[in-house]
Parts: C-alpha cells; sequence; structure tokens
C-alpha cells in the first residue's frame, strides 16, 4: 500500500456507513472501562459500559438509525458487533476483525447503523482479544413500528436477560491459554444478567417483577462462550412469540433450549398465586452440570419461591432427541407480518432453486503443535489488515486472502493437521445458498452468519445426503441468524446471499472461533464492484 492508500484505508476505518435521512436517530455515548465483577460471586476484572455489566440495552424501533460512539478506555484494542442487526449493504460497521480495525486504548469510533427492515432480539459484544470472557455485552431489542400490529397484545413490560456460562479466570488468563495452544476447558458457572443465584439465597435482587394477572415479554439470549443452556420458570409456561427477528407460532413451552448466540422472546402470565418463584438455567450437554436460579417476583407477593425446582429436560441422547423436537416445533408464523406490512409467508422459499451447495465441516486439529479449530481442513487467522479493505482497494495479497482456501465441500479425510489463512469465500450476490453444517465431533456446535437471516431447514442425526432434502422444512421453517448442529449430525439452511459486503461466518463457541472456526464470504454487487457497497455512504 503506497501512503495515500494507507491514509483512505485509515480514514475508512474512522468513518463509513450508510444512513438514511428520513428515519429517526438514537445516539448514545458509551464508556468501555475495566471494572470489578462477580458473575459467580468471585471478583474479578471485568469489561462495563457506562459502568455496566450487562451493558446498556439498546431499545429501538425498525428502521432508526442508530449512532454508538465508543470510547475505548481500556488498555487493549477493543471492537464491538452488532450480532443479528444486518446492516444492509454496510459491513464496514459489523465489528469483526475482518471488516474494521479495532479501537486503540483512548481512542473512540463512531458506529452507524440502520436496523433497516428489521424487529427482534439481538446483542452486541466485543470480537476483539477473548473480551467477550469479561462482558462489552448488551442485548438489542428492535421494537416494531406502530403502525405494524404485532400477532399478541402488548405485554405489560419487557425484562431483557442475558444469561450463559461464565468463566472465573478473566479474558487475559483465558487468552493466555488459548494463544499457547490450548483449551480454556469448562466453565465455573451459568451468569444471569450478570449474577448467580442458588435455591434458598434470601437477599437476592428479583431478575423481574411482575403485577399480578399481567403479561410480560421476556427477552432472553445466551451469551455463552460453550454450553447449550435450558430455562424454565416455576409454575408458569412460556408462550414462544419471536425467534432472532421472527415471529413464531406461539407455542407453549415448559422450558427451552438455548444454544450458545442464539436469542428468543417469550410471553408469560402473572396467573399464579402471588409469591416468588425461580427462574432456572441449567447446562445442557456437558459433561458438567451447572445451575443457576434468579427470583421473579410478584408486586406485592407473599413468600419465597419453592426451594422444588422444575426439572430439566432429558439429558444425554434422549435429551439430544427432545432437544431437535423442539427444535422442529418452532415454526415461522406465516400469518403473521414482521417488520414490514406484508405477512412473513408471502416469501416462498421453499419454491427458489438452490443455485449453490456448500458443505462445511466443523474439526478440531493442530497447528505447530498447538490446538486449532477450523472448517473443511482449514483454520482462519485475522490478518492485520482488515480482509474488507484489502479487497476494497484490489489488493488481496495485502491481506494473504486466498479465495481458494476454503471448498465447497470437506475434504475426503479430515487430517488433523490444519491449514492456516485469511479465509474468504466468493459469493455470487443474490445466490439462493444451501449451507449443510456437518458435525462429526461429540460437542454440540452453534453457527452465525452475519449480515443475513437464514432458514433453519432441518437438523437430523448421522451424514447428509442429497435425498435428506426430502425432509427439509420448505414452507414455515424460521428464518434467522443462528443453528445449532448436534454432536454426530448435520443442519441444514437456506439463505439468498443478497446483502453486499464481506460477511462473517463463524462458530458461536467463543474458543472455536478465537482458534479459526470461523470464514469471510464476499458477497459482491453487481459489476462484481466492491466499491458499490461504499457508494451508500455519505
Ligand atoms: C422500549 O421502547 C418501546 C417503544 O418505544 C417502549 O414502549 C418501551 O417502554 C421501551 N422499553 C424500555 C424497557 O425502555
Ligand atoms: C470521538 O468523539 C468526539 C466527541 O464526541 C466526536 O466529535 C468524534 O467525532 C468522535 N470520533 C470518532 C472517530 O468517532
Ligand atoms: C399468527 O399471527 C396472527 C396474526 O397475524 C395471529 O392472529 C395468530 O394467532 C398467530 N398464530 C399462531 C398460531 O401463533
Ligand atoms: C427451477 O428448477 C426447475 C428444475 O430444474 C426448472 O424447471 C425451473 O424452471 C427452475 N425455476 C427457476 C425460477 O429458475
Ligand atoms: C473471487 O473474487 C475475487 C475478487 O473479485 C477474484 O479476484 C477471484 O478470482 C475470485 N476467486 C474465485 C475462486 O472465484
Amino acid at each position: 500500500m503506497d501512503s495515500s492508500m494507507m491514509f483512505v484505508a485509515f480514514l475508512l476505518c474512522l468513518s463509513a456507513g450508510t444512513i438514511l435521512a428520513e428515519d429517526p436517530y438514537l445516539f448514545f455515548d458509551w464508556k468501555v472501562t475495566y471494572g470489578t465483577i462477580s458473575p459467580l460471586g468471585v471478583p474479578q476484572q471485568g469489561i462495563l459500559i457506562n459502568g455496566q455489566f450487562p451493558g446498556p440495552t439498546i431499545n429501538c424501533t425498525s428502521n432508526n438509525n442508530i449512532i454508538v460512539n465508543v470510547f475505548n478506555q481500556l488498555d487493549e484494542p477493543f471492537l464491538l458487533t452488532w450480532a443479528g442487526i444486518q446492516q444492509r449493504k454496510n459491513s464496514w460497521m459489523d465489528g469483526t476483525l475482518g471488516t474494521m480495525c479495532p479501537i486503540l486504548p483512548g481512542r473512540n469510533f463512531t458506529y452507524k447503523l440502520q436496523v433497516k427492515d428489521q424487529i427482534g432480539t439481538y446483542f452486541y459484544f466485543p470480537t476483539t482479544a477473548f473480551h467477550r470472557a469479561a462482558g462489552g455485552l448488551g442485548m438489542i431489542q428492535v421494537q416494531s413500528r406502530d403502525l405494524i400490529p404485532i400477532p399478541y397484545d402488548r405485554p405489560a413490560d419487557e425484562f431483557a436477560v442475558l444469561l450463559g456460562d461464565w468463566y472465573n479466570k478473566g479474558h487475559k488468563t483465558l487468552k493466555k491459554t488459548l494463544d499457547s495452544g490450548h483449551t480454556i476447558g469448562l466453565p465455573d458457572g451459568i451468569q444471569i444478567n450478570g449474577k448467580s443465584g442458588k435455591v434458598g439465597d434470601s437477599a437476592a435482587e428479583p431478575l423481574a417483577t411482575m403485577e399480578p394477572g399481567k403479561t410480560y415479554k421476556y427477552r432472553i439470549c445466551n451469551v455463552g462462550l460453550r454450553i447449550s443452556v435450558n430455562f424454565r420458570f416455576q409454575g408458569h409456561i412460556m408462550k414462544l412469540v419471536e425467534i432472532e427477528g421472527s415471529h413464531t407460532v406461539q407455542n407453549a413451552y415448559d422450558s427451552l433450549d438455548l444454544h450458545v448466540g442464539q436469542c428468543l422472546a417469550v410471553l408469560v402470565t402473572a396467573d399464579q398465586s402471588p409469591k416468588d418463584y425461580y427462574f432456572v438455567a441449567s447446562s445442557r450437554f456437558s459433561k458438567i452440570q451447572l445451575t443457576s436460579v434468579a427470583i421473579i417476583r410478584y408486586a406485592n407477593g407473599k413468600g419465597p419461591a419453592s426451594p422444588e425446582l422444575p426439572p430439566p429436560p432429558p439429558q444425554h441422547v434422549a435429551g439430544i432427541a427432545w432437544s431437535v423436537n423442539q427444535f422442529r416445533s418452532f415454526r415461522w408464523n406465516l400469518t403473521s407480518n414482521a417488520a414490514r406490512p406484508n405477512p412473513q409467508g408471502t416469501y416462498h422459499y421453499g419454491k427458489i432453486n438452490i443455485t449453490r451447495t456448500i458443505k462445511l465441516a466443523n474439526f478440531r486439529g493442530a497447528h505447530d503443535g498447538k490446538l486449532r479449530f477450523g472448517i473443511n481442513g482449514v483454520s482462519h487467522q485475522n490478518p492485520s489488515t482488515p480482509l474488507k479493505i484489502a479487497e476494497y482497494f484490489g489488493k488481496p495479497d495485502l491481506a494473504f486472502i486466498n479465495y481458494d482456501l476454503l471448498k465447497d465441500e470437506p475434504p475426503k479425510e479430515i487430517s488433523t493437521s490444519v491449514v492456516t489463512g485469511s479465509v474468504v469465500v466468493n459469493a455470487t450476490f443474490r445466490n439462493f445458498v444451501e449451507i449443510i453444517f456437518e458435525n462429526q465431533e461429540k460437542t454440540i456446535q452453534t453457527w452465525h452468519l452475519d449480515g443475513h437471516s437464514f432458514f433453519a431447514v432441518a437438523i437430523e442425526h448421522g451424514k447428509w445426503s442429497p435425498e435428506k432434502r426430502k425432509n427439509y422444512n420448505l414452507l414455515d421453517a424460521v428464518s434467522r441468524n443462528t443453528v445449532q448442529v448436534y454432536p454426530n449430525s448435520w443442519a441444514a439452511i437456506l439463505t439468498t446471499l443478497d446483502n453486499a459486503g464481506m460477511w462473517n461466518l463463524r462458530s458461536e463457541m467463543a474458543e472455536r472461533a478465537y482458534l479459526g472456526q470461523q470464514l469471510y464470504f464476499s458477497v459482491l454487487s453487481p459489476g462484481r464492484s466492491t466499491r458499490d457497497e461504499y457508494k451508500h455512504s455519505p
């Protein structure tokens, strides 16, 4: 790069965005600092936003422009991503290391996002230096515009619940472990909004307080690093209303599995005798059994919660069958609308011809004697020049991009010795793509795609073959941005790659993503010009 190009790249690191003037603006100033937190009762260094852990909730409405000025007061570079916020034609603000330069210590950067044509429940989190293990995360709730009806009565209030596994070691120690080529192992507990509780903790602040007879929306995300969680309310059933931006068929559940990186919203009615109840979150499909509780209070209620917790669903093989069945019960409500006035079901995704099939197999291996994870035999490494900037200048070599590194098929024999590099996969704009996630390992996986939502059409045990397509849900699969894959199983998703940009597809298992289990789709707009995307910016 010559110096003038360096300067332009530097400007691109500082400012770019797609903003439509007619939609309302919300402005946030966020100060990112270290502070002591004790999610499991053990004090440790956490990452706070405006002094808070979890960070502030962004409560916005479809099409709002969200302007977040982030001041990095840590001693390390810092970057936030907005998982599930699609940022049409604007991967410059996506906050992954392949698209942006991190914010240097002592500096600030202003994100310009637009929640265009979206509703739903999402979260933001840091993508730098394993910071996610220390906090810096919070919920994004996107409300429907007033003129668009929602398919249920407006709840009396909403509660944001961020839960997940937690490690007491702190992000610097965990990062050191990963950098030296080792696994971080299993977590120490489960946190619920920055706390963990045991049955009988009397002084605990309630997670939520409900007025008798009223109905509340709980938006819940699994922001953990590794472990699937099951959650349930003592004495109350949940009505599922939304998953990652889609209104669902409103089935009732006693308990729900929520895999790492997933979000959903349920309605709970305060229809029991007025006293305290427990909200329970417990680990799933793991060698360790972790449970945490929080108190759900009735206003003017009398009496403590019963010590008898609602039981978890079955574990092991029966548990997986239970969980797969629950996944299949999640359906798109075809007649309700989402962010736009037309019903969700008017988009007949099942009638679109598949133009490309990509099969991705996760694996665990080693490079130079150090633990790595990857996809189809390759393991991603972030170059110091973001991929997006190198591609924009037509200099893929600057970021060591090799568009041929990852093939659409896994190798026949997955070797445990790993090829590392900048893994970028070309995608043709508007191609309707089928992605098969194959998991031949013994642990459960979750995958997330930035910039797009997709239809999660099937999850099955065993190996995928083209005949399995007849089992796909081509009518009312939920359009979302994550999918789980059980051990020795596969999952299929369908999506139109119609958002120009450089988009991260990653394992939601933080250790796996950090050690290479991710890739980028380069989606070029017509004319194959990377500049078209940027044209939309001021
Ligand atoms: C979120 O925004 C909606 C719509 O503007 C509003 O009705 C609601 O009270 C807000 N919720 C919170 C917790 O601020
Ligand atoms: C940093 O913050 C200042 C003060 O709010 C603001 O004027 C400036 O535009 C910000 N810089 C960036 C790069 O966002
Ligand atoms: C689907 O949405 C409609 C609103 O369009 C609502 O009336 C209906 O109850 C919902 N159906 C189910 C099964 O949740
Ligand atoms: C989809 O594929 C079928 C069978 O190959 C073909 O007949 C049909 O014309 C295709 N539809 C579109 C919209 O391309
Ligand atoms: C991918 O796209 C780049 C940039 O447009 C191009 O140079 C390269 O040849 C493509 N590679 C493949 C394998 O299609």
